[in-house]
């Protein structure tokens, strides 16, 4: 099978010859070819020009063969489109401005124009040139939580004291920032869509809130964004990644995506219990979740550490040992790869998911 068909078997829980695999944040920072271009340009030049972003795109793999390529852009670049300024600064992170923080703030966002010629549209549309039918080709889109906490903050801080200070005294503007940002992030994955094999939403800072909070002021923005995504596009497959899945699975479970991507926190047999309610076709499928920090091992090390987390995984989807591959798992990371990872180690990994057959 190629990569595309076993992302796309995988995704519609038929059996595989290998797991699929790709990574989270696998076209940066711990590869050479990324460094080299990162070297002459700063990251918004490359995410402004298709070529540099295809080129970073196909880097995983040509050099660590994963199944699925994800295009090579960030989820705040959106906010460009909206107005505002994005600038990502040397040891700051990325900064937006101005900030959104008050009703009036809401008021003069500029409407959002999306249309075949954004960057990442064009970039998908290349990517496929480039790869042919080997690769499945991915797209996405931060969700709008996670783009809110990005708007109200401006720039990074862990304490968040902006965000925290809206939570706490005018929560109305916090939902009028992501109900806005529903149909602009539906059209924009929509738009996507049309030219990848998948797309996935980022819920990044999905354990910034306490459950309750998430379901009464973060989920009814997800639930719009999916249900207009998918009244534009009915059949693409929408993945939805959280940072912080096991504090929000209980009222994401029912969503109408085709699988969750889940961070390193959440065990696989817990997933399974807490967010697919039965065997067979029926649970959604699942995607994640080796824990990145131990990519940093030495190779010898993460493949020893593989295959006990492709054990376990495929124990906990139905496959005791000796029983084959389950059907359903996307085997990707717990979240985005890091920079100190070396790439033979990322590759190790690459390897000894294909190389496993559950003996
Ligand atoms: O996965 C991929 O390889 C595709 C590209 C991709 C990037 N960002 C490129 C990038 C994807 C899917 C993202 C998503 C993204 N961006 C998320 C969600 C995933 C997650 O990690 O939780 C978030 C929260 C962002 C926002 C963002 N982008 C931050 C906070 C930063 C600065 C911190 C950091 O990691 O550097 C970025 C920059 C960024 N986005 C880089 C890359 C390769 C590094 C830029 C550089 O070269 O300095």
């Amino acid at each position: 099978m190629t990569g595309r068909e076993r992302i796309l078997a995988a995704l519609n829980h038929q059996p595989v010859d290998v797991l699929p695999v790709w990574m989270m944040r696998q076209a940066g920072r711990y590869l050479p070819g990324y460094q080299a271009l990162r070297a002459r340009h700063s990251f918004m030049q490359m995410v402004s020009s298709v070529d540099l972003s295809t080129e970073i795109t196909v880097e995983p793999v040509d050099t660590l063969g994963v199944d699925a390529a994800i295009v090579f852009h960030d989820i705040l670049i959106p906010f460009e489109l909206l107005g505002l300024e994005l600038d990502f600064i040397e040891g700051v992170g990325p900064v937006l401005a101005p900030p959104i923080r008050t009703a009036a703030d809401v008021a003069r966002l500029g409407a959002f124009a999306c249309d075949d010629e954004l960057v990442v549209v064009q970039t998908l549309k290349s990517v496929r040139e480039k790869l042919g039918e080997q690769t499945a080709v991915l797209g996405f889109a931060g969700a709008p939580l996670t783009l809110a906490t990005y708007a109200v903050e401006g720039r990074s801080d862990k304490k968040r004291p902006h965000f925290r200070a809206m939570l706490r005294d005018d929560p109305d503007t916090l939902i009028a920032i992501m109900n806005l940002l529903a149909p602009v992030i539906a059209a924009y994955l929509a738009q996507q869509a049309r030219h990848a094999d998948a797309v996935q939403l980022f819920e990044s800072h999905a354990d910034l809130l306490p459950r309750e909070d998430y379901e009464r002021l973060a989920l009814p923005a997800l639930r719009e964004t999916i249900r207009i995504f998918r009244e534009l596009d009915p059949d693409t497959p929408l993945l939805l990644f959280a940072q912080g899945m096991r504090n929000i699975a209980p009222c994401v479970r029912d969503l109408a995506v085709n699988g969750f991507s889940i961070d390193q926190h959440l065990p696989l047999c817990e997933a399974v219990e807490c967010l697919c309610p039965g065997p067979g076709p029926g649970r959604p499928v699942l995607q994640g979740n080796f824990d990145p920090q131990k990519l940093c091992a030495t190779a010898n090390g993460v493949v020893q550490d593989a295959e006990s987390f492709l054990r376990a995984g495929a124990e906990a989807l139905g496959h005791p040992p000796g029983t084959g591959l389950p059907t359903g798992w996307i085997v990707n990371l717990g979240h985005g790869i890091t920079p100190k990872t070396p790439p033979a180690s990322a590759l190790a990994f690459v390897e000894t998911v294909h190389a496993f057959s559950n003996p």
